[in-house]
Order: structure tokens, then C-alpha cells, then sequence
């Protein structure tokens, strides 16, 4: 598909795979994006992942014909983008493979490919005819030989992983009024938290590092080309990796007989009712990267656990572990749950907050057995609003 004269869409959608990286649902499925820019030399950005060989070397095809690919760029190595890269030497075996000095034993390691590698340096161009590339490294976002490719003469920003998101295009490939940065938001949010969440500060340094350039469009690896709303999708990936939220709750459990779970929508109710937007997420029903979404989303985390085997309740464990390992800032912590006989996981919840450094909202709520209203909704609630 053509997005001007020289730069052309060869990616496919993904319907099919249930799990991303075997760990991140896809309910509305994912595109893996890859670009050509023609000119008198013909240069291909990225692959797209195993199982796709066929329609994404027919989709080359059909803008090229029998012209050959010079230059295969590799800006990102995931194997979402890079398990096609002997594909493409074996159908253009004179393409010279170009990219940085990190990715070079990787491009050998997975795909055995070590001749007629190029490797440049960050500002380095790549002269095509007319049209020219140039490459800036953004190591860390989310892997070390990261890096992003830049056509001055499109104004057009080819940044891998950067500014991605969920959810296939079905043809819809560029970003219009029927298919709107808002239509993106929850699953770009949600593959940010999932994926790149941890690497705020490479983010951040990027983004300084680009913020110099003019771009009128960006080509990423996943999702829509935004050409369109490029500032209001650069301003939000800011607002991400500075962890910037809005006022609300996201609020996560799990409960094995359903006492904790009726404090959680007692609860949930109540926030409601206050007039806060209060997502809530039931972990042992539902993948831990919606409620990690709304972790990113909103200003206040409430955790309602058991205590289990003198624990967390491990379906909450992993979303507080996933919440610590992305090293989530500024947020207003509250944790309750059920017991029996020694509470436990309130206690061991806020401890993970305090470290986190969140700001503690009261000493949370703890109660044995059964739920009962009286147990502790007047102080959740007072801490909470
Ligand atoms: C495998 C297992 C381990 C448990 N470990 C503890 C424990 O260490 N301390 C405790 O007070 N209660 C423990 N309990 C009891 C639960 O915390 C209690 O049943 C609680 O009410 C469950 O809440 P729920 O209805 O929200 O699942 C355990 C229960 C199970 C099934
Ligand atoms: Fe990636
Ligand atoms: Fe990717």
C-alpha cells in the first residue's frame, strides 16, 4: 500500500495469535508493520514474524514487482519484526542488511545471517537516490540494539516498537477520522504497559533525542501510520514514560470464594458513586495486562487479596510484581482482603507499595472471613477520596 510515492506499507495483520509473546492477550489481534521507501535503491524497514512469509514477501512484490531490495534495515530485533530477515535474503540474496553494532550478533544468532552486514552509527546516513535515511540509536526502548530510522525528504519516522500498539488495521493503515488515536488508546496503553512500561528513562531519552525533528508522519512496527495525530501520540507516550496519570482507580483482585470479592465491588461502588472513575479487574478471570493498563491510566492502585499461605494471593502477587518491576511512580496505594486465621497479605502488599514509594492511603483493610459492609468501608472510603 502506497503512503506516498516512496514509501510504501508491506506489513501484515495478526488475527490468529491469542497470546503476544505467549503472555499478553489479543483480543482485536496486532499488525506487524514493515515499510519500504523506493528509490533508485530500494530499502525494506524490518520484517514481520514467523508464519507470515508468504503474504509479506507478496506484499513486497506487488509494490516493487521484479525490482531488487539494496538494503534490508534492521532496527529492531524481537523476532516479531526480525524472524523474516533469511526469508528476505534467500528471495534478494544481494540485499545488504544495515544496522548497528548490537544487532549484528543477534541477526547471526537468531537467523544465521553474517555476511553482507553493514553496520552504521548513531547519525549516519544511508543515501537511497533522492530520499535518505538516517539512524539514531534509542537503546532500551525496549531492547539494547534499538534503534529508529529517519527519512528527512518524507518528514517520516520509521520507530520500531515506539508509539506501537495492539490491534490489527484490517486496512485501515493510516490513522483517519474512522480510525482515531482514541480507537487506539486503551491497547496502545496497554501494550506500553505491558511491554515497554520498565524503560521510562530510555523512552524519555529518545523522545529528547527526536524532539528536535520535524515529523509529519510515523511509520511504527505496530498499529496505524500516524500522520494525522503524530503530536497528540508523541505527547501521550510523554505522558506514559513519565508515569502521569488521571485521577482514578484501578482497581485489581482475585478471590478464591468470594469474600474479598464482594469488598472489592462494595468498594468499587462506593469510588463510583463518589464520582471517580473506577476500573475494576477480577485477576483470577482476566490477564494481568488490563488492570497493569489502568496502573498506567489512573492515579490510585487498590489491591484486594486473600491471604495465601501466609501470602499474597498469587494472582494479585504477579500484577504488584509486575506494578514494582515497571518501577510505576506517584501513585496512591490501598490494599484489602480476606483472611481466617493470620492476615497476612494486606500487610505484605503495602510493605511492596512503601518500597515502590507509593503514598499509603490508611493501613488498608484486613478481615476475617466473611465481608461484612461495617468491616471497612467508611475508612477505605476516607482514605480513598
Ligand atoms: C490454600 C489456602 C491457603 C490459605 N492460607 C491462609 C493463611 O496463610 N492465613 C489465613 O489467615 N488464611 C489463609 N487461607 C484462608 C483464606 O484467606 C480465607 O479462606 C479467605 O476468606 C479467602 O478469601 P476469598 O473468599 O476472597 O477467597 C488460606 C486458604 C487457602 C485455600
Ligand atoms: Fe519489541
Ligand atoms: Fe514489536
Amino acid at each position: 500500500m502506497k503512503l506516498t510515492d516512496r514509501i510504501r506499507y508491506v506489513g501484515v495483520d495478526d488475527l490468529s495469535t491469542v497470546l503476544f509473546e505467549r503472555q499478553w492477550p489479543l483480543p482485536y489481534g496486532v499488525s506487524y508493520n514493515s515499510y519500504l521507501v523506493v528509490d533508485e535503491k530500494i530499502a525494506l524497514i524490518d520484517t514481520a514474524a514467523a508464519g507470515f512469509r508468504e503474504g509479506f514477501l507478496a506484499n513486497i512484490k506487488q509494490e516493487i514487482g521484479d525490482r531488487k531490495i539494496d538494503y534490508l534495515i534492521v532496527n529492531h530485533m524481537e523476532p516479531d519484526h526480525s524472524a523474516l530477515q533469511a526469508a528476505v535474503r534467500l528471495e534478494y540474496p544481494d540485499c545488504t542488511i544495515v544496522t548497528n553494532q548490537k544487532a549484528v550478533p543477534m541477526i547471526e544468532g537468531f537467523n544465521g545471517l553474517t555476511e553482507n552486514v553493514m553496520t552504521i552509527r548513531e547519525g549516519e546516513s544511508l543515501s537511497l537516490g533522492a530520499s535518505t535515511l538516517q539512524f539514531f540509536m534509542v537503546p532500551m526502548v525496549h531492547w539494547p540494539e534499538t534503534m529508529v530510522t529517519w527519512c528527512p525528504e518524507e518528514k517520516t519516522l520509521f520507530s520500531g516498537d515506539a508509539f506501537g500498539t495492539f490491534k490489527a488495521l484490517k486496512g485501515n493503515v493510516t490513522d483517519s477520522k474512522s480510525n482515531t488515536f482514541e480507537d487506539f488508546k486503551d491497547e496502545m496503553t496497554r501494550y506500553y504497559a505491558s511491554i515497554v512500561g520498565k524503560y521510562a528513562n530510555p523512552v524519555q531519552s529518545a523522545l529528547k533525542k527526536l524532539g528536535g525533528l520535524e515529523i509529519n508522519r510515523i511509520c511504527s512496527t505496530h498499529g496505524p501510520v500516524w500522520e494525522n495525530q503524530v503530536a497528540d501520540v508523541i505527547q501521550y507516550y510523554d505522558k506514559l514514560s513519565r508515569y502521569e496519570a488521571s485521577h482514578g482507580v484501578c482497581l485489581a483482585y482475585g478471590s478464591m470464594y468470594g469474600n474479598t470479592e464482594k469488598a472489592a465491588l462494595a468498594l468499587a461502588e462506593a469510588i463510583s458513586k463518589c464520582g471517580i472513575p473506577c476500573a475494576v479487574h477480577d485477576l483470577t478471570e482476566e490477564n494481568y495486562s488490563f488492570a497493569l493498563r489502568d496502573v498506567f491510566k489512573f492515579d490510585t492502585i487498590v489491591l484486594g487479596s486473600p491471604t495465601y499461605n501466609n501470602g499474597i494471593f498469587p494472582p494479585v502477587r504477579q500484577l504488584m510484581e509486575g506494578i514494582c518491576d515497571r518501577q510505576v511512580k506517584d501513585r496512591r496505594f490501598f490494599a484489602f482482603g480476606s483472611c481466617t486465621w493470620a492476615p497476612a497479605s494486606v500487610k505484605l502488599l503495602n510493605e511492596m507499595a512503601s518500597a515502590a514509594g507509593f503514598e499509603i492511603l490508611g493501613e488498608g483493610a484486613t478481615f476475617k472471613q466473611g465481608y461484612e459492609p461495617s468491616k471497612f468501608d467508611a475508612a477505605a472510603l476516607a482514605a480513598l477520596v
